[in-house]
């Protein structure tokens, strides 16, 4: 039994642990103490508190819907008195996650498909049907070269063509905007987010809120923060910009919904915060192709057949509409993987500490001496232990 017993009984029987070296240096042990303390701040004040490691994250999802409010009266030609509602100047009537209000408009009315002069520059004005060559056109025409040189108005001739007439003339933008207006504008955005990690769901129009608060309410940063009605004025403002010199050329401007909840607390807390910004580049003078515009055309049929349109070159401003946010909520995992991670992170102490013992103490050679224990390369070894041994013996025998 006891023949059996030999390595394996040892090895269960037998418990090893590392020898530790307690070194009385006062230097030594303020500087172990200064740089626990730090850690233990770092992970404490800055990992669990700061940055809430304590807690367990989730980023938004959610949908947003818009409705744009206000009527802009026009007395300005070509349109002598007109009224403008949401129908005319939202355009789109739907967009994802944005809108586009028109603020300002060159109206080309009655085009038909028919022959007539382009636009006088120094490409099309021409002398005679020479310099028109017939069937010719490229991307910045109106229309396809008919070969003639026909008279644009008393002074200018220019190349006829065929396109749809009379041709737009874009060279002046109305100024100030014609739908200047929309400043007063208002617009209703309702936003649902949810954190599904935490099956929470919230939307900017608080619980708190009446019907009627709602109706009369308009978004104020000092006053009235959750009123989820913006005037476009106030928006614009918001952004550092003049809502008059935008509406001229048109931009893009984004508003930004952030929702930073921190689900140990109730869910009142939880709130919106909104910011506006402008995203396109707003230095008019130094961009060649300033604003933003586009084109459109309303087309209907005369009594007597003929295709007619309203070509509309539209300048205005499009409001995107941007989602972001995160939510933390108390978790034992990642609280117990912070903690863990902060614990292992005191071993640095005892790292920085030998480097200033072994290295940069005067007496760091007595102290490295005391700490390891050092062993000759094997044969070297045995050399030595045999000649130990024969002083041993030696030392019997006298
Ligand atoms: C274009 O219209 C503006 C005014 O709207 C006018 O001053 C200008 O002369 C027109 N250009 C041409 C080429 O007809
Ligand atoms: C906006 O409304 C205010 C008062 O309701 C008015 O004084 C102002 O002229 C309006 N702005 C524009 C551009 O129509
Ligand atoms: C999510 O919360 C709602 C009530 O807010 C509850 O009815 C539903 O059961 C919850 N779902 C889960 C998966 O916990
Ligand atoms: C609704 O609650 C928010 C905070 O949760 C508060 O700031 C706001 O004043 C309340 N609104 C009304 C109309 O009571
Ligand atoms: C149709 O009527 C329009 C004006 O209403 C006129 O300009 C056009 O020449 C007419 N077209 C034809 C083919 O008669």
């Amino acid at each position: 039994m006891a023949g059996c017993c030999t390595s394996v009984c040892d090895f269960i029987v037998e418990y090893d642990t590392p020898r530790i070296v307690l070194i009385k240096n006062r230097k030594v042990g303020v500087v172990n103490r200064v740089v626990q303390l730090a850690i233990l701040a770092y992970v404490i004040g800055w990992v669990l508190v700061w940055e809430k490691g304590y807690q367990e994250f989730d980023s938004t999802i959610g949908s947003v819907t818009t409705k744009v409010k206000g009527i802009a009266i026009t007395n300005s030609t070509p349109l002598e008195e007109h009224i403008w509602d949401a129908a005319d100047y939202v355009i789109p009537s739907q967009e994802e996650n944005s809108f586009f209000v028109m603020t300002n408009v060159i109206l080309t009315k009655n085009q038909v498909q028919g022959r007539c002069p382009e636009l006088p520059n120094e490409r099309t004005r021409c002398k005679s049907d020479i310099d028109c060559a017939s069937g010719y056109y490229n991307i910045h025409s109106n229309g396809v070269l008919t070969g003639k040189c026909v008279k644009y108005n008393e002074e200018v001739k220019t190349c006829e063509i065929f396109a749809w007439c009379p041709v737009e003339n874009d060279t002046v933008i109305p100024k100030p905007a014609i739908l200047g207006a929309a400043e007063n504008f208002t617009v209703l955005i309702k936003n649902n987010i949810a954190f599904p990690k935490f099956n929470f769901s919230k939307r900017n129009i608080l619980t708190n809120v009446s019907a009627s608060y709602l109706k009369s309410c308009q978004f104020n940063r000092k006053n009235d923060p959750f009123c989820p009605i913006f005037r476009l004025g106030d928006m614009v403002q918001e952004a550092g910009q003049d809502f008059q010199k935008l509406a001229v050329q048109g931009g893009v401007m984004g508003i930004l919904i952030e929702w930073n909840c921190n689900l140990d607390q109730p869910p009142s807390k939880c709130v919106p915060k909104y910011v506006f910004r402008r995203l396109d580049n707003k230095n008019f003078g130094e961009t060649i192709s300033p604003g933003f515009n586009f084109r459109f055309a309303k087309y209907f049929r005369n009594t007597n057949g003929t295709e007619t349109r309203t070509l509309f070159k539209t300048y205005g401003i499009r409001f995107e509409i941007e989602l972001f946010g995160h939510a933390g909520k108390f978790n034992i995992i990642p609280t117990m993987i912070n903690i863990g991670s902060g614990l292992a992170l005191l071993g640095m102490a005892t790292i920085l500490c030998d480097i200033i013992v072994l290295y940069f103490l005067k007496k760091s050679n007595y102290y490295k001496e005391k700490k390891y224990k050092y062993v000759e390369d094997y044969e070297l070894g045995i050399e030595s232990e045999t000649s130990y041994g024969a002083t041993q013996n030696s030392g019997t025998t006298n």
